[in-house]
């Protein structure tokens, strides 16, 4: 394995990415945010101290230096409000320690009103996380967008803002909803820029320079494959990619094509939000993971959803996503269980299939297939060795390798930092 390395999710968020995010970073160099933007929350522990980030990348608590890429929207009242609180936690954020891409696109009060609007007009609604996070990358695609870059030009900023809010009002107007004033959301800005361009950088200069150095590169997606515009339940989606190949497109380092790429994935599988989940448990089942994993989301406080591993997407999240190897996470909330379910397929109008499908009709006929495994019923919490783990929990993650033909590199087995088995060390 080389000096780079990708964290991607292989299910629908949450996996705890930023957990193994944060234990990777005592080997890099430098940790790069990508893609998403605050409707990310990844949460770590460290000596039983919380941290909850959005979209500062986690290696800057490990003291490595943090870059956001060009990939990432970044909304500067939360940006500013997150290095504020975690400056204030005792890990100081500045310039010195943290680059921000002056190609990414903000994020602005006019991007939440526009998605609190479409929200209210779906019949189905996605259930969002309501940041803006879509209405602002719908704004990147659409050549309206503003950019850090332009914080430092008053006169460009002034036209794109009135051409950005002009866009938008057309559409309050017509729904008769408020209208955005241009002059206001401008002042605004101005009065932001003095604290924002100081982190302002190229960020693909940085970023080759670094490799050029023979730096170590970690690479921290958000979001995950289920959740990915392309790959995931589309349209109970984000608006973004969370594949491997963001990690190059979203940093402006290219060679990032080149790293080893993790997929995290739970021992079972959650989701917030609406949209497809068919291994989803009903009742106290779900219940009881939701408690036992604390399954409230970091950023919204919404409960998730719960259900069992499904093997068939994950294989598709393997695939489309570019895993190389797995890492398993919250493995210890299964402790309790007699036994423990895996979804292999669907069974389809009769027919089994091991892939699930791609229409909303035939996804509604979709019913898993189960293998039912033996649960190991004692306490996996907090163990760091592969071989102090139950048989039946060694057999559950040999299973999971089969199923999915991809080795798993890591378990983690609490929320605390250095409560993990590695099996492979992914930097080389
Ligand atoms: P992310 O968005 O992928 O970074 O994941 P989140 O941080 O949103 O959610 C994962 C949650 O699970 C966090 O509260 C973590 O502290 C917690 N967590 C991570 N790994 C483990 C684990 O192995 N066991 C348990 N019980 N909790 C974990
Ligand atoms: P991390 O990085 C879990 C979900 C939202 C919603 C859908 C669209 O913490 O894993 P959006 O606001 O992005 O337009 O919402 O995507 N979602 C997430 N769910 N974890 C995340 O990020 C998420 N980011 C977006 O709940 O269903
Ligand atoms: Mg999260």
């Amino acid at each position: 394995m080389g000096n780079k390395v990708i964290v991607i999710g292989m299910q629908w968020g949450d996996e705890g990415k930023g957990k193994i995010v944060d234990v990777l970073s005592q080997h890099a160099d430098r940790v790069v945010r990508f893609n998403g933007g605050h409707n990310a929350g990844h949460t770590l522990v460290v000596n039983g101290q919380k941290w909850k980030l959005a979209l500062l990348p986690c290696g800057l608590l490990h003291g490595k230096p943090g870059v956001i890429g060009n990939g990432v929207v970044i909304d500067p009242h939360a940006l500013l409000a997150e290095i504020d609180r975690i400056t204030a936690q005792g890990c100081v954020v500045s310039p010195a320690n943290l680059g921000i891409s002056a190609n990414a696109v903000l994020v602005l009060p006019v991007h939440r009103a526009v998605e609190a609007a479409d929200e209210a007009r779906r019949a189905q609604p996605i259930g969002t996380t309501g940041r803006g996070i879509g209405p602002a990358l719908e704004d990147k695609v659409g050549r309206r967008a503003i950019r850090i870059a332009d914080l430092a030009e008053p006169d460009t900023l002034s036209m794109k803002v009135d051409e950005l809010v002009a866009h938008h009002n057309a559409r309050l107007r017509g729904l008769g909803l408020p209208e955005f004033d241009p002059a206001v959301l401008l002042a605004d800005l101005l009065a932001l820029a003095p604290r924002i361009l100081p982190y302002a950088t190229s960020s693909w200069q940085q970023l080759d320079a670094a490799d050029q150095r023979g730096e170590r590169i970690l690479f921290e997606g958000a979001q995950a494959m289920l959740l990915d515009v392309d790959h995931g339940t589309y349209p109970f989606v984000t608006s973004s990619n969370a594949a491997a190949g963001q990690a190059a497109i979203g940093s402006g380092l290219g060679a990032a094509s080149s790293a080893h790429v993790l997929g995290i994935s739970k021992a079972y599988a959650t989701r917030v939000g609406a949209g497809p989940f068919p291994t989803e448990l009903a009742g106290e089942q779900g219940d009881l993971l939701r408690q036992r994993g604390a399954e409230y989301g970091t950023n919204t406080g919404r409960p998730r959803r719960c259900g069992w591993l499904d093997i068939a997407l994950l294989r598709q999240s393997i695939k489309t996503g570019g895993a190389h190897s797995l890492v398993l996470t919250k493995l210890d909330v299964l402790d309790t269980l007699a036994e423990i379910r895996i979804c292999t397929g669907y069974r389809i109008h009769g027919e089994i299939s091991d892939a699930y499908p791609g229409s909303a009709a035939a996804q509604a006929q979709a019913e898993p297939v189960y293998e039912v495994v033996p649960g190991w019923q004692q306490s996996t919490m907090g163990i760091r060795s592969w071989d102090a783990l139950p048989v039946a929990a060694q057999n559950y993650i040999r299973r999971i390798e089969t199923l999915t033909a991809t080795p798993v590199s890591m378990i983690s087995t609490s929320p605390e930092r250095d409560d993990m088995i590695v099996l492979a060390q992914p930097f080389g």
